[in-house]
């Protein structure tokens, strides 16, 4: 496997860091959706997971996952927008294979947020050494339980520890959000694991083929049989040589909603990266270069189109997974809305889908 000797004792990296603001921004509006449900939901409790959480910290002090939630609720806490919205408890739950990170990280929480979590008795930190394994296997009757909402953050070295099987177990949760760390350029290492990725329906060509590994992870991913329907999302990252990979699910639109807005806020040109994905350039900053082309986003809403020609879809949630599917916002199945209603193809009366609606679709003929 992967070395992982130094991550902590060394200053995170610029992709790092890109992923933990997306983690961290993530739970910020994907908790204030859990806290906001109406009194009549069944969740009870909100709980997150980091399965692989390390010591909390790089070599400059800089917050690893765990600390970065802990500062991410706690300012919710207070906040004027949010703090209104407590009343469910917020479970966190540490587990990391060293028993030395687990204690390191005790400690650094205790230090770090000791005076603010004891003024706070509606959260609580399960720490456990535990390999992921275990802790998943020791979880997963309680994730998935009706009354809990939980957010997963598996942010493994490599790509060993996920597989079809977990995401299977995962897909009968109720209010359950995943985000998996994967390093596709280890597949190449690792012949067990390129069989794997193949019997998950990737076909694996050449060893040095990394770049769309993720997409062929989610493709696998959105064909495997799955308890219920499941919305995927990834966002990829190049560090030096290396694609990591940030692959998203959730059985919730709202979720898949504010994944989505993320990764565009990251990447305003294609929302999937901090490099080109789709096209075979060294950097974002070239594209200025390819202004004459149909831009990227021009492509999507094409598409956009002829799915609603072709397929006449009667409601906004289809036109809505339709637009999560081929990774565009909302707002930008606007113009492509417009000119049909303008052209009386179609009547609705909203101007963009939205994840929480389901309004009626009208053709002319
Ligand atoms: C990439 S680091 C996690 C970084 C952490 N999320 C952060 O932001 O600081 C991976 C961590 O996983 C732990 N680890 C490696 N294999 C593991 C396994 N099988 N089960 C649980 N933890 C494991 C390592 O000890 C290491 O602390």
């Amino acid at each position: 496997m992967s070395s992982n000797t130094g991550f902590h004792n060394r200053a995170f990296d610029a992709g790092t860091l890109q992923k933990l603001n997306i983690y961290a921004s993530y739970l910020k509006s994907a908790v204030a959706v859990f806290l906001n449900l109406p009194p009549t939901s069944p969740v009870k409790s909100i709980n997150i997971y980091d399965f692989f959480a390390g010591p909390g910290m790089d070599a400059l002090g800089r917050y690893g996952s765990p600390l970065l939630a802990i500062k991410t609720i706690l300012e919710m806490a207070t906040a004027p927008q949010t703090k209104h919205l407590w009343g469910k408890p917020i479970y966190f739950h540490f587990f990391d294979r060293k028993e030395k990170s687990i204690n390191s990280l005790q400690k650094n929480i205790k230090d770090i947020f000791g005076d603010s979590l004891s003024s706070h008795p509606h959260i609580k930190i399960e720490f456990k050494t535990s390999d992921f394994e275990t802790s998943f296997n020791d979880h997963i009757e309680e994730i998935r339980k009706t009354n809990t909402a939980n957010i997963l953050f598996i942010d493994q070295f490599g790509m060993a520890h996920f597989d079809m099987e977990k995401l299977i177990s995962l897909s009968k949760c109720y209010y359950t959000d995943c985000m998996v760390f994967m390093a596709s350029s280890s597949l190449h290492r690792f012949k067990e694991l390129q069989n794997r990725f193949s019997d998950m329906g990737y076909k694996f060509k050449n060893p040095k083929d990394y770049r769309h590994v993720h997409t062929q992870i989610l493709k696998a991913f959105r064909e495997a049989p799955l308890e219920k329907k499941l919305f995927f999302g990834s966002f990829a990252f190049k560090k030096k040589t290396n694609i990591y990979g940030l692959i998203y699910f959730s059985g919730s639109r709202r979720g898949i909603d504010q994944f989505l807005r993320l990764c565009w806020k990251e990447d305003p040109v294609e929302g999937l990266a901090n490099f080109f994905l789709h096209e075979d350039q060294p950097n974002k900053d070239s594209q200025l270069l390819f202004a004459f082309k149909k831009t990227h986003i021009e492509n999507l809403q094409e598409q956009f189109k002829l799915f609603i020609l072709e397929n006449h879809p009667i409601s906004e949630s289809a036109l809505y997974d339709k637009c999560c599917d081929l990774w565009m916002l909302p707002e930008h199945c606007e113009p492509v809305l417009k000119k049909l209603k303008d052209n009386k193809i179609l009547q609705c009366s909203f101007r963009r889908p939205q994840p929480n609606q389901d309004r009626e679709i009208t053709y002319f003929s």
